[in-house]
């Protein structure tokens, strides 16, 4: 019987062909998915559980897309219709037990795996850290368009306009907003969680050696205009650095208490500097990155060009404008971009000797 054993070897053929291709695809496609380098630098221990649950994610799902994907390809070529064939019907099928309890069992067994192992990451990245080791907590404020931190260091408390954490420490993150929804990221952390409203979120992470230097800290819900421009930085710092940091943050408020020393500091402050680069102890937002002003040879164009607006202004109002931005808003602009806390980041006598250089410099 020739006619009926040629369609049984070449659908026997066409299966071998299907595991060949569906093989390859699967090799291929792992090793692509592997090579691939997704995530900036895992800089916290969590960012490591993350990152082996994507790889893990990855190799789990690369032979589910290539099984669908060859029986779809083979079956389009396979079963095609040929010339001749415009009225025939294909073969009355209805229900296949076996097919049917395979293609629910196989998923169902293989989402109950995929959903166990993300549970036990996600308690696992969670979890505070084991007793007899402290946690700092880290008070995180989100507001159009700044982050703040507060900390509270043996009892000192002081807000800074960047992110500080020592190595090897883990930090608890209480996330709160001002006003509208935000989410507190920092990509090489791994974790994010939004800042809403109202109510106070959480998450921790332990950043590890390599983490030592600087990470972006992103805000990762569209929250206005100025969206884009909430970024700072997280800087990591070795357990010494950290705690000369916390020393230069703790001693600051004393020293520009002093009234004799706050007029020293104050004839030293290097304005312009100030103005270009912001400022480095709590790093405030350098007023260059946004304003144009020619002296300082910026050329922003987020906020208002200050050679315009601050000509003929006195500096009681340019005072007003940088601790009181939404006093005043320039025809054109808007209100709620510019950071509403450089009365906290800049100490008086920086914002003393800015509006001193700005009044200056706009009114020559
Ligand atoms: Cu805050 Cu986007």
């Amino acid at each position: 019987m020739p006619q009926e054993s040629t369609p049984r070897r070449e659908s026997k053929r066409t299966v071998q062909q299907m595991v060949l291709v569906g093989v390859i695809a699967t090799a291929a496609g792992i090793a692509l998915g592997l090579s691939i380098h997704w995530f900036p630098p895992a800089n916290s221990t969590q960012a490591d559980k993350i990152d082996t649950l994507w790889d893990v994610l990855i190799i789990a799902t690369v032979p589910i897309f290539v099984l669908v994907t060859v029986i779809v390809l083979f079956a389009v070529i396979e079963f095609r219709m040929r010339p001749g064939e415009e009225n025939l019907d294909g073969p009355p099928i209805h229900g296949n037990t076996k097919l049917e309890v395979i293609w629910t069992a196989v998923p169902a067994i293989l989402i109950i795996g995929m959903v166990t192992y993300a549970y036990i990451v996600l308690h696992d990245i969670e979890k505070a850290p084991a007793a007899g080791n402290p946690e700092r907590q880290v008070a995180v404020t989100g507001q159009q368009f700044t982050w703040s931190f507060a900390y509270n260091e043996g009892g000192k408390k002081f807000t800074s306009a960047q992110l500080y954490l020592p190595v090897g420490e883990s930090v608890k993150f209480d996330v709160r907003s001002k006003d509208v929804i935000h989410d507190f990221w920092v990509p090489d952390f791994r974790m994010k969680i939004d800042a809403v409203p109202g109510i106070t979120t959480h998450y921790r992470i332990t950043p590890k050696t390599n983490a030592i230097g600087n990470h972006d800290i992103v805000c990762a819900e569209l929250c206005g205009l100025g969206h884009a421009y909430m970024r700072q930085t997280a800087h990591v710092l070795s357990k010494a650095g950290f705690q000369a940091w916390v020393t230069k943050m703790t001693r600051q408020p004393a020293a520009t208490g002093g009234g004799g020393g706050g007029g020293a500091q104050a004839g030293t402050t290097d304005a312009k500097a100030l103005f270009t680069q912001g400022n480095p102890d709590t790093s405030a937002t350098a007023c260059g990155s946004c304003h144009t002003l020619a002296d300082a040879g910026t050329t922003g164009t987020t906020g208002p060009d200050l050679d315009k607006v601050l000509k003929g202004k006195d500096a009681a109002f340019i005072k007003q404008s940088i601790l009181d931005p939404n006093k005043v808003i320039a025809p054109g602009y808007q209100a709620n971009i510019m950071p509403t806390n450089f009365g906290d980041t800049l100490s008086p006598q920086q914002v003393d000797a800015l509006v001193q250089y700005l009044s200056k410099v706009t009114n020559k």
